[in-house]
């Protein structure tokens, strides 16, 4: 089975085999070494230094990395900003709510592009001290105007906090601005590890001064980079998951780094796009607005998502519904993972089968 959908993905042997590695305990020197590895390799995807960026790895999946980064990253005079254009961004508020951490949403059509006139008006009121901002909208696979924002937010003095879970390791991230205050992202997307491994990459000057209150036990960033600096962990972590990062991660600059898988998936996209573009079904976004890692396609009049689904599962491949109200709409499409030209020939003909 391929998987097509937003992660987990379809896993490389290298990375399938590195989840049978040894048994081991999470206060070992072994553990220490390997946590202390995949924090460097982090680093090493965006060329970021260890002096002022600080990885910080958690067991959960991508939603607790966010929560983690909103949660220790907002002081108590602290007010977000909130940029929804889908479910991640709204998603954001309401993790905002539930810590009654104060916050404004400024808010866009699913999909459409981000009122940058509207977005400046609310900044030039200083009352923020941080924007948040999904950088690729899984909802639809817009690819938001992360550049421009950074710049805005620079130019108004607030910090930057980003949801990267659907980006990182693949489309390009402005860390050397300044402004982005912390990036929140997962083991089991663009980097092609396994569901377990979330993490979140710290501006180390800018968290130095950060006095958040402890809003939780679990989800607290003090406690887990003052630990991981001294190369121990707070809480137990996902071991086998570890050594899957571990070895995706190898894999990753094996293979030429995030420049090239960027270029990957793009060609992947563009061919697939192409495929659905013969058989009459159009892309939902434009590909200039669009991500390498995911579109959404608009479903032909004559088919539902189930059909579609259904058809392609027996072919072998795993699509993705629309959320919401595009679940009737939309069907999406990723092609994140270990996918051979092979699986990409053979997709042309499950597509063909299914939609003609
Ligand atoms: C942009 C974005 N943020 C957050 C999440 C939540 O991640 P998870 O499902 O791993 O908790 C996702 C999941 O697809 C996502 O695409």
């Amino acid at each position: 089975m391929i998987l097509l959908n937003p992660g987990p993905v379809t896993l490389s042997d290298r990375v399938r085999n590195a989840l049978s590695g040894p048994d081991l305990c999470h206060r070992e020197e072994e553990f220490s070494l390997l946590q202390q590895s995949i924090r460097d390799k982090l680093l090493r995807v965006y060329n970021l230094s260890n002096e002022n960026w600080a990885p910080v790895l958690l067991t959960g999946s991508g939603t607790a990395a966010v929560e983690a980064m909103l949660i220790s990253c907002i002081p108590e005079e602290g007010k977000a900003l909130v940029i929804e254009n889908g479910v991640y961004g709204e998603r954001i508020s309401e993790m905002l709510k539930s810590y009654a951490i104060h916050y404004d949403r400024h808010t866009n059509e699913w999909g459409a592009n981000i009122d940058i006139d509207s977005l400046s008006v609310m900044l030039s009121k200083k009352k923020y001290s941080h924007v948040v901002l999904v950088h690729h909208e899984t909802t639809t696979g817009r690819l938001n105007e992360l550049s421009e924002i950074s710049e805005l937010c620079t130019s108004y003095g607030t910090k930057l906090l980003v949801d990267a879970v659907s980006s990182f390791g693949a489309e390009a991230i402005p860390f050397e601005n300044g402004t982005i205050a912390a990036c929140a992202a997962t083991a089991n997307k663009c980097l092609h590890g396994v569901p377990g491994t979330s993490f979140v990459l710290l501006n180390r000057p800018l968290f130095k001064n950060t006095v958040a209150p402890r809003r939780s036990v679990y989800l607290d960033l003090f406690k887990y980079l003052k630990a991981q600096d001294d190369k121990g962990t707070p809480f137990t972590q996902s071991v086998q998951s570890f050594y899957a990062l571990e070895e995706a991660l190898r894999e990753f600059f094996d293979q030429g780094g995030r420049t090239s898988r960027y270029k990957v998936y793009k060609r992947r996209m563009t061919k697939v796009s192409s495929i659905l573009n013969s058989l009459r079904i159009e892309p939902f976004l434009p590909s200039s607005v669009n991500s390498v890692v995911l579109r959404s396609f608009l479903l032909p009049h004559e088919k539902t998502y189930e059909e579609v689904h259904q058809s392609l599962k027996k072919q072998g491949f795993i699509i993705y519904a629309g959320q919401n109200q595009y679940r009737d709409k939309l069907f999406r499409i990723s092609l994140m993972g270990n996918i051979s030209t092979k699986d990409l020939s053979s997709l042309e003909f499950a597509l063909g089968k299914t939609f003609s």
